[in-house]
């Protein structure tokens, strides 16, 4: 039997949906039920009939699942595919600043450990970060943990006092405006699609800016036929079945998470065999951890 049979029947066996990141592997993104950015992910996974939840991603993401879903059975195929960024937030900084900022609002990108979420006054994906703070009645916010896309929000929203924290993606940060700036010289009509987890300096040469989701859209309906990705290079997985007669490249560098890159279609098929590689954790870290989540689902 080969391995995609293999997952279908254990699918029905199970009564199990299969959510994917774009990051993914492609073979993994193929078979999937829902693929998609981190938010449409979280709300795709308040929406599920099926039992089972097979969440291929980092450990942050099945976490949210089963955040927003405790009844649910939400398992991965490598609980050890996690995101660094996710714990590079620091609880005791977050209480000087509530100290010290009485109106303090924390806004906690989703890429972070339940813990983190616990500290949060609400959590933003890349998609509905600008669109959140904006919302937000506080004047200051302290941004975790990514200080990328806390800087993009903050030129966004000049109105209020964004406090940077320093976590970063290595992925993204490993991009560098030097090498973008080669490819665009071989390349000079391509655009540059950009993810706001990168450097400013990258940003600032973007044409778009945005999501993954955002980034697939706008290839899709932009005029142009070239795009330089400056993102996880997954999505071009997507990027080449929507728009199979344009062409991209990547900004010159591998672009590749390893821990995304751990989910392979074996490890799909193991995790809902043997059924065993569950999301759990205490009632009282979930319940703390589901409030800046489904406020952020309120707002976003
Ligand atoms: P989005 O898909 O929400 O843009 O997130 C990017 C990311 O880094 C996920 O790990
Ligand atoms: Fe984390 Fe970056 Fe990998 Fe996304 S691409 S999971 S932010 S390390």
């Amino acid at each position: 039997m080969s391995t995609i049979h293999k997952i279908n029947e254990l699918k029905k066996q199970r009564d199990a949906v299969i959510l994917a990141h774009y990051y993914v592997n492609d073979e993994v993104q193929a078979i999937a039920d829902y693929v998609g950015d981190s938010f449409y992910l979280s709300k795709a996974a308040t929406n599920i009939q099926a039992k089972t939840i097979l969440f291929c991603g980092v450990s942050f993401m099945g976490e949210s699942a089963k955040i927003l879903n405790p009844k649910k059975t939400v398992i991965m195929p490598d609980l050890e595919a996690d995101c660094p960024m996710a714990h590079m937030a620091d609880s005791a900084k977050i209480e000087q600043l509530r100290r010290e900022y009485p109106d303090l609002a924390v806004v906690c990108y989703i890429n972070s450990t339940a813990k983190l979420k616990t500290y949060s006054d609400v959590c933003v994906t890349s998609s509905n970060a600008v669109k959140i703070v904006k919302a937000l009645p506080n004047q200051h916010i302290y941004f975790i943990p990514d200080e990328n896309l806390g800087r993009y929000v903050a030129s966004q929203v000049p109105e209020k006092h964004i406090i940077l924290n320093e976590g970063y993606c290595h992925v993204h940060k490993d991009i560098t405006a030097a090498s973008v700036q080669k490819t665009k010289e071989a390349h000079p009509g391509a655009e540059i699609l950009v993810h706001p987890e990168c450097t400013k300096d990258v940003t600032e040469l973007a044409d778009y800016i945005g999501s993954t989701s955002g980034i697939i859209d706008y290839a899709e309906q932009s005029k142009a036929e070239e795009f330089i990705i400056c993102t996880e290079l997954g999505v071009l997985y997507e990027l080449k079945q929507k728009n199979p007669d344009k062409r991209f490249y990547s900004a010159g560098h591998q672009q590749c998470c390893p821990d995304m890159k751990r989910i392979t279609l074996e490890k799909v098929a193991e995790a809902l065999e043997q059924m065993t590689n569950f999301v759990e954790m205490e009632e009282e870290l979930r319940i703390r951890a589901n409030r800046p989540l489904e406020r952020m689902l309120e707002l976003g």
